[in-house]
């Protein structure tokens, strides 16, 4: 029986030269292995009381679609600068390769809310802090950090361990 990892295709210079770039369309597009990382994200959060996921573009997206559908809360999405229609919260980070912002709606949590963020991968941790960030800003409660890619390499992890949040992986 293939395993997660079998299914994420590593694609070598993209972006930009020297990033090894960690495909899940692969993983995504077979059934058999969305439900693999579906389930294993929800797993260790089925008993948090987790009232809303928030995801994180993109890829956030499409998991955290199917895990809030999963955990019967509503999903909230973190947008890159300028796609939020509404009253909206920015917050500036880094990634791997770059910089940019992160957007939320004013009104999408209520303070003491306990928030899942979701996302596809976790390399320096930048893209999920300023997400951590945003939801704190509204008041709410960190629950936990669900990806199915860790690059412990990066320092994500050990980013988001010293702010005291759980994190759950699937696979490094
Ligand atoms: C990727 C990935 C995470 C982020 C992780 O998204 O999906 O969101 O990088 O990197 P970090 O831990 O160093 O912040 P990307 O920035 O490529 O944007 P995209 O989802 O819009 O393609
Ligand atoms: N985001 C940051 N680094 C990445 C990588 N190596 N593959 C996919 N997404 C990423």
């Amino acid at each position: 029986m293939k395993t997660i990892r079998d299914y994420i295709r590593t694609i070598p210079d993209f972006p930009h030269e020297g990033i090894l770039f960690r495909d899940v369309t692969t993983l995504f597009a077979d059934a058999h292995g969305f439900r693999l990382a579906i389930d294993g994200m929800v797993r260790p959060w089925a008993e948090a009381r987790i009232d809303k996921v928030v995801g994180l573009e993109a890829r956030g997206f499409i998991l955290g679609g199917a895990i809030a559908h999963e955990l019967s809360t509503g999903f909230v999405p973190v947008r890159k600068q300028g796609k939020l229609p509404g009253p909206r919260l920015s917050q500036s980070y880094h990634l791997e390769y770059g910089e940019a912002v992160m957007e939320i709606h004013e009104d999408a949590i209520r303070p003491g809310e306990r928030i899942l963020i979701v996302d596809d991968l976790l390399a320096t941790g930048g893209t999920c802090h300023a997400g951590v960030q945003l939801v704190q800003r509204l008041g709410g409660q960190i629950a936990g950090c669900s990806f199915i890619i860790d690059l412990p390499d990066l320092g994500g992890h050990r980013l988001l361990d010293s702010l005291g949040l759980q994190v759950s992986v699937l696979c490094s």
